[in-house]
């Protein structure tokens, strides 16, 4: 396997009316082409700052970021993210939002253009593989919640980003809808082997879809606490796993870990020391 993605000592101290908060302290973590890497940890702990600065949107203040050989410093269309609350333009359908980001990446000249027809077929392909050929031509409010986020997906996927960044993208949807967004996910990452890299707070969603998944302790000064392989073969099926012993041990793992790891200490009345101060420290995200 190839190295795709590399975080190196990666620390960021935000400025704050109070002074400077350490938000995050010697992240560490290398991703391979094709993996599918969780984040999980508590609601505050810095997830999402990780997820920023690979992105490109925040700069780390210590450390950084690696992709194919480069070092990230501004935001890029090898690196797609997709957030909780869809961010497509209400006044285009669909196709529109997908053919937004199509254009551009494809309509410069150079070896990854595409002519007119391509990008159209291309478009239809991408809401195709989010099962939402059916609504292509609809607007975000003629859609459901889940209809939307597909949507988004189905943008970040066709820029064919190196890496999905994605940000709890399931958070705002109700179980079922979740599940078969799930679903949809590992279908697409089966058929296309995409590089992921998914944020959430849901332990069974993580065990679900991951490859490792890795843990966060609590912030300030959060870092990378521990990373679980998940070896369980694919394509994965939910409910055979959950009778699966294997399974049921590696969520139990990560349960472990959220819930007497990084919270013991508080539990406990320890001294205060820097892994149990972050506001909201017990709850995941
Ligand atoms: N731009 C910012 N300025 C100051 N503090 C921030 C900023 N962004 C995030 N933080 C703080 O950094 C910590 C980590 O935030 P975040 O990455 O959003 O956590 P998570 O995604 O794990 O819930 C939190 O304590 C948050 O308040
Ligand atoms: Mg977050």
């Amino acid at each position: 396997m190839n190295t795709l993605l590399q975080i190196s000592d990666m620390g960021m101290v935000f400025p704050t009316p109070k002074g400077a908060f350490v938000a995050l302290e010697h992240v560490n973590l290398t991703i391979q082409q094709g993996e599918f890497v969780s984040l999980i940890g508590h609601s505050g702990c810095g997830k999402s700052t990780v997820l920023n600065v690979v992105a490109g949107l925040y700069q780390a203040t210590s450390g950084g970021v690696i992709l194919n050989g480069k070092e990230v410093q501004q935001p890029g269309p090898d690196r797609a993210v997709v957030f909780q609350n869809h961010s497509l333009l209400p006044w285009l359908t669909a196709y529109e939002n997908v053919e937004l980001a199509v254009k551009q990446v494809f309509s410069k000249t150079g070896e990854h253009s595409k002519t007119k027809t391509e990008m159209k077929e291309w478009i239809e392909h991408n809401l195709k593989l989010v099962h939402m050929d059916h609504a292509m031509h609809k607007r975000p409010n003629e859609i459901s919640g889940g209809m939307k986020q597909r949507v988004g997906i189905a943008r970040a996927l066709s820029m064919q980003p190196d890496i999905l960044l994605m940000d709890e993208p399931f958070g705002a949807l109700d179980a079922l809808t979740r599940a078969h967004m799930q679903d949809s996910l590992m279908e697409i990452q089966q058929e296309l082997n995409n590089t992921v890299i998914m944020i959430t707070h849901d332990v069974d969603e993580a065990v679900l879809l991951s490859d490792r998944i890795v843990m966060m302790t609590n912030g300030p000064a959060a870092t990378i606490g521990s990373i679980l392989d998940v070896p369980l073969a694919r394509p994965r099926d939910r409910l055979a796993l959950s009778r699966d012993a294997e399974y049921n041990h590696l969520r139990s793992d990560v349960l472990k870990f959220l819930y007497e790891k990084q919270r013991k200490v508080e539990n406990l009345n320890a001294p205060v020391n820097k892994c149990d101060q972050g506001e909201n420290a017990n709850h995941a995200a």
